[in-house]
């Protein structure tokens, strides 16, 4: 029997897989990922990008959660434990701010989806709307997006203060099924309607002309945010692991689960957007909260009802699948001020939505009373995606990958991989080629792109 710490635990595997897919399954699935692929070309970008999942994404994963099992702490204690007195110590603290820059701007595009989860179900998503002007007068609006976005993040701040066990546990439980069940509607769904076919083939059949660079480190980025990776999320969500949780196939089933939810929302997507006349793929942000309403109610013109609540499960959809993910970020802080703090949760949950919540509030003015601040031609949401996104995670998971790869004692790699000689050593050399060569050049590659390309 494994000794009682005062730290939480995980009850059961199933929880583990569930809480840390639920952190991977968001906005970056649901929302980015569709964007993303319109954007790039579709089928061959899709190739890529699971190349991506697979070599660079799934090593990263594994080492923050050996990294987190090992020392079993938030992500700045795992660096101070593992790595103590070293200047790595800082990847910690950058992933503790990375998390609370992500929590910020995620919540206003999360409170924009609670938004439009209201709207369709009070059925005032009509057809005879132009949904560009609803979006851009929701968005530019000086206090509407603050209310959805206080609503979010209070949701959130309430999930992660009842704690690992009763919190987040039993709440991803509930929400990543209910998630799956929808999205497998709403694909049928959509794969019924007319003219759907021209939606799948530009899933399925790839267009390898269509494979720029740009392409290829686009598809590296998607798979880098969607999956959570580098910012210490996974490294805190472990800390709560078992001793018999499967590392490696624990990571295993979060990079398939992830995978399936992003696949599919393109086949929610992409058959609809087509289905439609005038709606283009690569609409770019605004395609799931402009072109959707009105393929909903073009399909639907003869039940509008029926449009409604489709649109209304699709929203919803959306706001579980953020959630489950802002938990997860909400975590990194509130589990670095409660453990070095000796806080307690309530407390430290209490100080980062409070942060949030001010950061949050200048991220969505930024899109309204304060569009014209700009630093660089960037307004402050695009400020925090930039520096947390493309910032923080690539250099957080490059010193992850290099730290577990080549500075870690290889026995306590090989322990945690083996749960202690348990589990056959087959995939040991494997992991130990991606942690220390794969998965540092490519996020190295990543890295350079963002931040020269
Ligand atoms: N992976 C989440 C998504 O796809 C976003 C996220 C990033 C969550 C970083 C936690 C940490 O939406």
């Amino acid at each position: 029997m494994e000794k009682v710490t005062g730290r939480g635990r995980f009850a059961t595997h199933l929880g583990v897989v569930l809480a840390s897919a639920g952190s991977a399954v968001g906005l970056g699935n649901i929302w980015r990922f569709p964007t993303v692929v319109g954007d790039n070309g579709g089928a061959a970008f899709i190739l890529v990008y699971l190349g991506f999942v697979l070599f660079l994404a799934l090593p990263v994963m594994v080492c923050e959660f050996l990294m987190g099992r090992s020392s079993r702490s938030n992500t700045v204690g795992a660096w101070k434990k593992l790595a103590p007195g070293s200047p790595l110590v800082a990847v910690g603290y950058l992933g503790v701010l990375a998390g609370v820059l992500i929590l910020s701007f995620y919540s206003v595009i999360a409170g924009w989806t609670l938004d439009y989860t209201y709207l369709s179900l009070t059925c005032r998503l009509s057809g005879e709307q132009n949904f560009s002007e609803v979006f851009s007068s929701f968005v530019s609006n000086p206090w509407k997006p603050l209310v959805f976005l206080s609503l979010f993040l209070l949701l959130t701040h309430w999930i992660v203060v009842r704690g690992v066990e009763r919190g987040i546990e039993k709440y991803s439980k509930l929400m990543m099924p209910l998630l799956l069940l929808i999205i497998v509607v709403l694909v049928v769904c959509s794969a019924n309607m007319p003219g759907a076919e021209e939606g799948l083939t530009f899933l399925l059949r790839p267009d390898f002309s269509k494979v720029t660079r740009s392409v290829v480190l686009n598809a590296m980025g998607q798979a880098f945010f969607s999956l959570s990776v580098g910012i210490g999320c996974l490294t805190t969500y472990s800390s709560y692991f078992n001793r018999s949780t499967r590392l490696v196939s624990s990571a295993l089933s979060v990079c398939m689960i992830d995978t399936v939810v992003a696949v599919m929302s393109g086949f929610i997507i992409f058959p609809a957007v087509f289905s439609v006349q005038g709606v283009s793929v690569d609409a770019g942000p605004g395609l799931v909260f402009i072109t959707l309403p009105y393929v909903f109610n073009m399909t639907f013109s003869a039940v509008p009802v029926l449009g409604y609540i489709f649109s209304g499960l699709f929203y919803l959809l959306l706001v579980l699948a953020a959630l489950t993910s802002s938990i997860s970020m909400h975590e990194i802080s509130t589990a670095f001020l409660a453990d070095t703090y000796h806080m307690k949760r309530r407390h430290a949950a209490c100080i980062v939505t409070a942060v949030c919540l001010v950061l949050g509030i200048a991220c969505s003015l930024s899109f309204g009373p304060w569009k014209a601040y700009t630093l660089c031609g960037m307004g402050v949401f695009d400020w925090f995606d930039y520096l947390s996104a493309k910032l923080c995670m690539p250099i957080g998971a490059l010193f992850i990958s290099i730290f577990v790869g080549w500075i870690m004692p290889q026995q306590e790699v090989r322990d945690q991989l083996t749960n202690w000689g348990a589990l056959p050593v087959r995939l040991y050399s494997l992991f130990r080629f991606l942690a220390r060569w794969v998965a540092p050049l490519g996020v190295a590659i990543v890295f350079i792109n963002e931040l020269f390309g």
